[in-house]
């Protein structure tokens, strides 16, 4: 039986499911900060040097500073995320860090919780549940359109990203007896569309169709930004938005005048820049727009297999075996 000292080392940047911590520490040495909190930037850095792995989660960046951090024995470093905009994959790349993500175990998770954000926004339950809390509820009720939100069947619905999660949104709409659903992207998937009917189209065509429009890509360089005071001009004034992708896909200034305006609806945001988003932003104060904690991917059973895979990747990766999940 090897000791502790002999097992590979593996940094765990904040608490994991019990069962995953224990695999991980049936096979290597774990080094956990205490409670719950993230670790700092500069702890992170501390926590890193002379680790054989590192298990990440998406609001740590992986770059130049980390890896040198880290050091040249670094093998494999495993994100608790599908997205990837938070690591230098070309850097691992060229160090020869392999890197493993969670791809497909959170998929329905996440676009269940679209899909509840999108139903939360379009019934304007935020404003349903405070009116009940502060009892603001009073008489209103009898006005005939108190609170009277958008209906999703016969609706015109975009999909920005048509990859795992879009096409499991996509799917699960299309039971509400939608009109139409169309997407856009980098290129049409006709493999994904055709089954459930979803039309290929432009970014600016999609926009002044869509009666709700769901951002469900992955960010990159062609796409920060994309939602901007322009791409807001384009959509219906009676639309609404729905990001579960990343916060850096919007422009959130414009966002934020787009909504208090009228240009657009409303929006629903899991994701958002920064995270957290402090109680004082702006946005908060409207009553058109609801912000979850980016909890997409945060079901019990979800954040288990997550870290299963993690774990299954971080073995490999220590023992020179190809991941099951490689990033790259
Ligand atoms: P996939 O790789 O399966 O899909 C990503 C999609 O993004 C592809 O269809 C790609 O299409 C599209 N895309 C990339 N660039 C653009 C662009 N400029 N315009 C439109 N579409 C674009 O990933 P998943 O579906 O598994 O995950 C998607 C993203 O969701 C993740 O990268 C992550 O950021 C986010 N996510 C957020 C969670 C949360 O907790 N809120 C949970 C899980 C994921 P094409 O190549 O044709 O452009
Ligand atoms: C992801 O997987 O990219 C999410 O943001 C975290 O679950």
């Amino acid at each position: 039986m090897s000791s502790s000292d002999q097992l590979p080392r593996v940094y765990v940047a904040r608490s994991i499911p019990p069962h995953g911590m224990a695999r991980l520490r049936e096979r290597c040495h774990v080094i956990a900060p205490e409670g719950d909190e993230a670790p700092t930037r500069q702890e992170f850095l501390d926590g890193a040097r002379g680790m054989d792995a590192l298990f990440v989660f998406p609001n740590v960046k992986v770059d130049k500073e980390l890896l040198d951090a880290a050091g040249p024995q670094l093998k494999v470093i495993a994100t608790y995320s599908v997205g990837l905009d938070h690591i230098d994959i070309n850097l691992c790349k060229e160090r020869g860090v392999q890197v493993g993500y969670t791809p497909g175990v959170l998929t329905t998770a996440t676009a269940e919780t679209g899909i509840s954000l999108l139903m939360a926004t379009a019934r304007r339950m935020g404003e349903c549940i405070q009116a009940v809390k502060d009892g603001s509820w009073g008489t209103k009720w009898e006005r005939s359109m108190w609170l009277a939100g958008s209906e999703i069947a016969g609706s015109v619905i975009g999909i920005v990203g048509l990859g795992r999660i879009g096409l499991a949104i996509a799917k699960r709409l299309a039971s509400f007896e939608v009109s139409k659903i169309v997407y856009t992207g980098r290129n049409p998937r006709p493999e994904s569309a055709d089954p459930i009917g979803a039309e290929y189209v432009t970014f600016n065509d999609l926009l002044g169709q869509s009666d709700f429009v769901v951002i469900a890509c992955s960010v990159n360089e062609s796409n920060k930004g994309l939602f901007n005071a322009e791409a807001f001009k384009k959509m219906k004034k009676s639309s609404i938005l729905i990001n579960i992708s990343r916060g850096a896909v919007i422009d959130q200034d414009a966002l934020y005048e787009a909504l208090k305006s009228g240009e657009i609806g409303a929006a629903g945001l899991d994701v958002t820049t920064p995270e957290p988003l402090p109680p004082t932003d702006p946005l908060l104060a409207l009553p058109n727009c609801i912000v979850t904690p980016h909890v997409a991917s945060c079901t019990v059973t979800t954040r288990n297999n997550m870290c299963d895979l993690m774990a299954d990747n971080i073995f490999a990766g220590l023992e020179g075996r190809p991941l099951k999940t490689p990033a790259y």
